[in-house]
């Protein structure tokens, strides 16, 4: 579709999805805020991970580290090293930089002036803790969540009574001060990560790591990514992380290219290692140090990513009006577990308060199990399609006969079918259809 992205940005804005941050001050380096139904996305984008990676698993549990941590982690790790950096590219003329290997040829992408040498970039977010701003309050905001896993591995596997090959995973947010961020939410500076963590035997780790890349396909496509959208790339053996023995990316097929929404990377020993010479701490369990086959996911570029999987347009009349007809009317086609509005509540006229009164009842009582909205103004077309622009899976219409018979129309978003059910039985279908 052409300029989706441009579609989507403009969405997002307009229907409460993502606001540039600090709008009002003219934005802020390329930061953006999730407004309510972002908030909404996000939060079921991180419920079916959480699901899918902690709940049906047998061997994995939770953690929430926090951001900040002792600097110490980021020397073992590697971070602080030339292994976590950029190559920058300087314009001789106007002073803007680049990353090298997004620039092409030799000249300034802004002005065409000559680009400098390229020199080395580390992209760890500094910070001060504490009063004293000198070198040693130095510490850094977290550039990837696992590094908070590895350093607590001991305190979950004893506490938890685990044994190999065990999991844990976990969300939040990570920092990178990235020289050129670009392309929306896809590539920012404060971003967040759903990361899971398996530790294993090192003869096994070959083997878990195709069951780990094949899980984590079968869920994005279990959400409705078209299986053609996606596909793996085996990142080259010279083109490795600093950490890694072996990754492979998930891609997703962007207006702006293939790019990478996830890595599954088989990190070896090279954390806990680490860890236990930087530490001292003995990091050995059941023997030895356990490999690490890594998914590490981006909230941020799995909202994207739905968001353009599922924006439609279709020829305007979809809804029945007769302006709609002249439009080309949008529609969402998000799965039912991450459409941020489940249910839309719309009383047929707004000028009869015996319907109005109906609609908010069964409103504020649907609103106790599902995320809706209520919206009386403006024709039913019209209505309808402010919903399907959202991608809300099903409309709940109280018109002059359920005055009568007590029940209402519910429409579903995909398939526009019409069902009239009594409201005595609308939780449990609308139960039954969500929550399946
Ligand atoms: N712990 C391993 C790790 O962090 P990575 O490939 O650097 O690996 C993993 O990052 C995922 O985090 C990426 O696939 C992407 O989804 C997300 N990510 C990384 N940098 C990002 C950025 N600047 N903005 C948004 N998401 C980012």
């Amino acid at each position: 579709m052409e300029n989706l992205l441009e579609k989507i940005i403009s969405l997002a804005k307009r229907r409460g999805f993502v606001y540039p941050s600090s709008e009002i001050y003219g934005g802020f380096a390329s930061c953006y805020d999730f407004g309510p139904l972002g908030v909404e996305l996000k939060n079921n984008i991180k419920k079916a991970w959480w699901s899918e990676m902690t709940k049906k698993q047998e061997n994995i549990v939770g953690l929430d580290a926090s951001i900040l941590m002792s600097p110490k982690v980021w020397q073992a790790s590697g971070h602080l090293t030339a292994g976590f950096a950029d190559e920058l590219v300087e314009c001789k003329k106007c002073k803007k930089r680049f990353r090298k290997d997004f620039v092409e040829g030799v000249k300034c992408p802004e002005c065409k002036g000559e680009l400098g040498e390229s020199r080395k970039f580390n992209l760890m977010m500094k910070t001060y803790v504490g009063p004293v701003e000198d070198e040693t309050a130095v510490t850094y905001l977290r550039p990837e969540t696992c590094q908070g896993i590895y350093v607590n591995f001991k305190n979950v596997a004893q506490s938890m009574r685990l044994k190999v090959p065990f999991g844990i995973a976990q969300i939040g947010k990570a920092f990178r001060n990235e020289i050129t961020p670009k392309d929306f939410i896809f590539r920012t500076r404060e971003f967040e990560q759903m990361e899971m963590q398996w530790f294993c035997n090192p003869k096994d780790a070959d083997r878990f790591f195709d069951y780990w890349l094949d899980q984590r396909l079968n869920w994005y496509y279990n959400l409705g990514i078209d299986k053609n959208n996606l596909r793996t790339y085996e990142v080259p053996k010279n083109e490795l992380a600093h950490y890694a023995r072996r990754a492979v990316d998930i891609e997703y097929k962007f207006p702006f290219g293939w790019k990478e929404v996830e890595g599954v990377h088989n990190r070896g020993d090279w954390d806990l290692s680490n860890h236990a010479k930087y530490s001292g701490e003995d990091l050995k369990y059941e023997g030895c140090y356990p490999y690490v086959i890594e998914t590490s996911h981006g909230v941020d570029r799995s909202f994207i990513t739905f968001l353009m999987e599922s924006y439609k347009e279709v020829e305007g009349g979809r809804t029945e009006t007769t302006e709609a007809k002249k439009e080309l009317e949008t529609i969402l086609k998000i799965h039912k577990d991450l459409a941020a509005v489940k249910v839309a509540v719309l009383p047929l006229v707004k000028n009869k308060p015996e319907i109005v009164e109906k609609a908010k009842e069964i409103y504020n009582f649907l609103k106790q199990n599902f995320v809706c909205q209520y919206d009386e103004s403006g024709s039913i077309g019209r209505r309808y399609r402010r919903q399907d622009e959202i991608g809300t899976v099903f409309c709940a219409t109280i018109d002059f006969d359920t005055l009568k018979d007590n029940a209402i129309t519910i429409r579903n978003r995909d398939t526009m079918t019409q069902e009239r059910i009594e409201i005595e039985n609308l939780l449990s279908f609308l139960k039954e259809k969500l929550y399946v």
